[in-house]
Parts: C-alpha cells; structure tokens; sequence
C-alpha cells in the first residue's frame, strides 16, 4: 500500500492593491474606525470586528497596544481572522500589510495553520463546505520583492507545519510504524532527501535492542527512518534532530489506565515534528547540513511484550533495566540518539519527544521543557520560541537527578524517582549522546491541544517545525 498524505492546496499571492474580502490589523489606540464607537472595538490583542462595505466583507483585528508588537501576535491574529472569515463563507482573504519593511511571514503561518482542519475520515457531508483557497497579502509596490520571498518561507514553514498535524492527527490503526515511514520515504522522493528505513530484520543485525523491545508487543513492527540532506560546504556544522516516534503508546504491559491512554497517538509527534523540518529546510532549498531520524514503534501488551525487569542492550553496547514498560520513549531514543552520534557525529544534536507527563505536569499545554548545558543554544532557543511562537523553558537535568537512575544490573535503569519525572528522563538520554552537544525537548505538553486556542483547532499542533527550523536557519 502506498501512504501519502496531500492536504488542500491553498495559494499565496503578494498584491500592490487589496480587493475583495480584506483583513487590517490594528493596535490599541489606532485612529477610530468611521462610524464605530470605542467600546465596540478597542484593538486589544484577540479584540476583533467585522464589517462589510462595497468591495466585501472587512475584518479588524485587534494587535494590543505593546511598543513593540510581537510577531506571534500577527501570527495569531491572522489565524483568528483566516478562521473567522473562512466559516463566513469566504474563499479568498486579501491581507492588508501593518507597514513598510513589516515581514509578512507570520501572516502567512498564521493563516495558513489557522485554516487547517483535519477531515480525511469525515463523510462527504460532513466536511466543511466553505474553504480558503487564495490569500493574497496587499503590500506597497516597493515591498513586493521583499514581501514575497518572507511569504515563499512562510508557506514552507505553514504547510510543513499542518502536514505534521495532518501526520499526528492520523490514528494509530492508520499510521503504524510502516506507514509512517513511508509517509517519511514519500516526501524524501519529493523533496529529494536520502531516505534509509531500516526494517526489523535490519534493526536486530545493527543491535537495536532498544527499538525492538519496544516493539516486540505490538503486530505492526518497528523501524528507523533516517532522512540526509547534507547540502552545506563539508565544513560547516552538522545537525542531527531525532525525533521519539511511538505511533500508540498503550504503556505496554504497564498498560496504562483511565484516560490516560487516550491521546496516545500523539506520542509520535516528536518524530512528526523531526518531518516537517526536514520537508521545510528542503522545500526551502536551504545550504545546510542536517540529518532527521524517527525512532519508530509501537508499544503494546501482548505474549510477546518486554517485561519489567528485561535487561536490554542498546545500539552503543549500554544496557536498561526495565522497571516500567511505560517509560518505552527513552529506550527507543537510546538507540536513535547512539546511532545519530555513532554514524554522523554531529556538531549538536536536537532531540525531541513527547517523553513524559511530568514535563506537561510542570509545563502545560504551551512551553516545552528545554534541556541543554550549552547556554548559548538555550538563549538562542529561547529567543526563538518567542518569535516563533513555540515557547520552551530550560529544567535541570544531570547531577543529582543521575544518581536516582543507577542499576544494579545494568548501565541504568530506565525509571528514577515518580517527582522530577522530567528530569530523570533527560538525564538518561543524556547519557546515550556522550559528548555530543545536546538538547532534548520534552514536547509531552504543547504537541498536541486538547481543546481549540486562538491559534488553531485542539489535536496536534506541529509544535516544534517553526522552532527547529528556524534554529537550524540560524546556525
Ligand atoms: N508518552 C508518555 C508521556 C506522555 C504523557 C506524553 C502524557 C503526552 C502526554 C510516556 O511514554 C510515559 O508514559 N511516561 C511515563 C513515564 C513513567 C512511567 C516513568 C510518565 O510520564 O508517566
Ligand atoms: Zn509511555
Ligand atoms: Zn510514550
């Protein structure tokens, strides 16, 4: 079978006239719109309003009275209006420029993730009958060359973004193991990206130990995609970003109760993420260096499941005391984050996962947990998430926290201590990058929203496409 996932195509024009159905952004303390009293719109952040006039409809979004105003307000904003005016029926929005130099990008990120919707199993009747298919951003004609190559990346950034959604929103009885990593060959052909998946048997002849007995449970096996795009001078850094893929996370024979188990099918979104930022980096056309790797599995309960106190041995010869079959992201990382620093040696090594609910615990649903001893890739991560609207926090790891790991009969065990969860986790990924620079992301809370936001419908969010990308541009 083949697996291919297209969402609708939307195109963006950058125009020297608005027309038609227009969006303007306002501050607070903008000159009064005719005919409309203070009260009934003030400019505040989220504050909207909605007129008509000749040409068609009007929409005034609200951008708050800040000096400086944010980017991801703009971002928000549009996805707000985009939203908002697409449910009213309109086909094409035409976006007015704020101002002169302004950079259109998260206009365009902002309407194009606030126009996704995820509808690949609704009957016909059901799919929404009014939908977007144009946007044009109205700016002067001495901007349009400028405009245009910000909203060119903006689109990258924007679809690559919902097609992570589109990939995490799949259920785990569509997107197994194999089909997600065809899903990954597919847009490696399209991109032109080296694509490698190692199957099962190839798995067990390299010593993955920790990739197959997290799968051993499940019926659909297990696999390890890497995705190359090695377009950079020989001299200039390389990146490797890895990505936790479990397609459902049942816990394993610790099994897990309640309603914890039902969102589990976002527990790949770590590996979904390491996707669209390949396929943004590539749709870019972008002169780096850098390497993508999805641990893939599924963990689940069987006769044939790994057991609490299994003794595993990883890809770089380390071993794992099992304690709890729940705690299954790590060990499939183990060997990604070993065979990523083994094979390609990377000059920083950026890891993300949705690895435990004590990170969300801590965090919420907005901020991923942030773990590196590198403080200027934390400063710069941090200015990042700001401007890109996926926010990070830095936790503590190492240290104290290695001690509660230790085994008695195994390089570790692959639980510590229930409080600090978070920080237990890092610590043992840690341990399988050596010396290479590391950074892992704990994206347990903000991959995936259980309810709809400003920005965008509840389900997955691609938390992580516009901040690794845009690190990786930076670099
Ligand atoms: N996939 C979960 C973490 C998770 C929880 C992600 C909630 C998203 C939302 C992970 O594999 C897990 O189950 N972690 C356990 C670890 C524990 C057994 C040490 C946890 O966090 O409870
Ligand atoms: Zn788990
Ligand atoms: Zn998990």
């Amino acid at each position: 079978m083949e697996f291919d996932i297209t969402l609708p195509e939307i195109s963006v024009d950058v125009v020297p006239n608005p027309k038609g159905d227009r969006i303007y952004f306002l501050p607070k303390g903008h000159d009064p719109i005719k005919n409309v009293a203070e009260d009934e719109f003030s400019g505040s952040v989220g504050d909207s309003l909605l007129l008509r006039d000749r040409r068609g409809k009007l929409y005034y979004a609200g951008v708050g009275g800040d000096p400086i105003i944010k980017l991801d307000t703009y971002r928000k904003a549009s996805s707000m209006a985009a939203r908002a005016l697409q449910s009213k029926g309109s086909t094409t929005l035409t976006f007015v420029c704020p101002g002169d130099h302004f950079d259109v990008s998260p206009i365009v990120e902002g309407a194009l993730i606030g126009l996704y919707r995820y509808e690949a199993f609704l009957d016909d009747a059901a799919k929404s009958k009014s939908t977007v298919t144009k946007i044009q951003i109205a700016v002067d004609a001495p901007n349009l060359g400028f405009a245009r190559q910000q909203a060119d990346k903006a689109i990258a950034l924007g679809s690559a973004n919902n097609w992570t959604r589109e990939l995490g929103n799949t259920p785990a009885n569509v997107m197994t193991p194999a089909n997600l990593a065809k899903a990954a060959q597919s847009m490696a052909q399209n991109y032109g990206l080296k694509c490698t998946i190692f199957e099962e048997k190839e798995l067990s002849k390299q010593g993955f130990g920790g990739i197959l007995a997290v799968g051993q449970g499940s019926r659909n096996p297990p696999r390890l995609v890497v995705l190359e795009a090695i377009n950079g001078k020989k001299s200039q850094a390389k990146i490797c970003v890895v990505g936790k893929a479990i397609t459902f996370d049942s816990g394993g024979l610790n099994l897990k109760t309640g309603n914890s188990m039902a969102d589990m099918k976002f527990d790949k979104m770590g590996g979904c993420a390491v996707l669209g930022i390949m396929r943004a980096l590539a749709e870019m056309g972008t002169r780096k260096n850098v390497v993508g790797i999805l641990a893939i599995a599924e963990n689940m309960p069987s006769g044939n499941a790994y057991r609490p106190s299994d003794i595993i041995t990883t890809y770089d010869g380390k071993t794992i005391e099992i304690i709890n079959t729940d705690a299954e992201g790590r060990i499939v990382l183990a060997d990604a984050i070993a065979y990523a620093r083994k094979k390609f040696n990377p000059h920083v090594l950026i890891e993300l996962s949705t690895l435990t609910g004590s990170c969300m615990v801590a965090l919420g649903h907005k901020r991923a947990g942030l773990f590196t001893e590198d403080k200027k890739i934390k400063d710069k991560l941090i200015r990042i998430g700001e401007s890109t609207g996926d926010l990070v926090w830095p936790l503590p790891y190492g240290g104290e926290f290695d001690e509660d790991i230790k085994s008695e009969v195994a390089t570790v065990k692959n639980v510590g201590d229930r409080y600090g969860g978070a920080s237990f986790a890092a610590s043992f990924l840690k341990k399988w990058a050596d010396k290479t620079p590391f950074v892992h992301l704990d994206i347990a809370g903000p991959s995936y929203q259980t309810r709809s936001t400003p920005y965008s419908i509840k389900g997955a969010s691609g938390f992580g496409v516009r901040l690794v990308t845009e690190y990786v541009l930076e670099s």
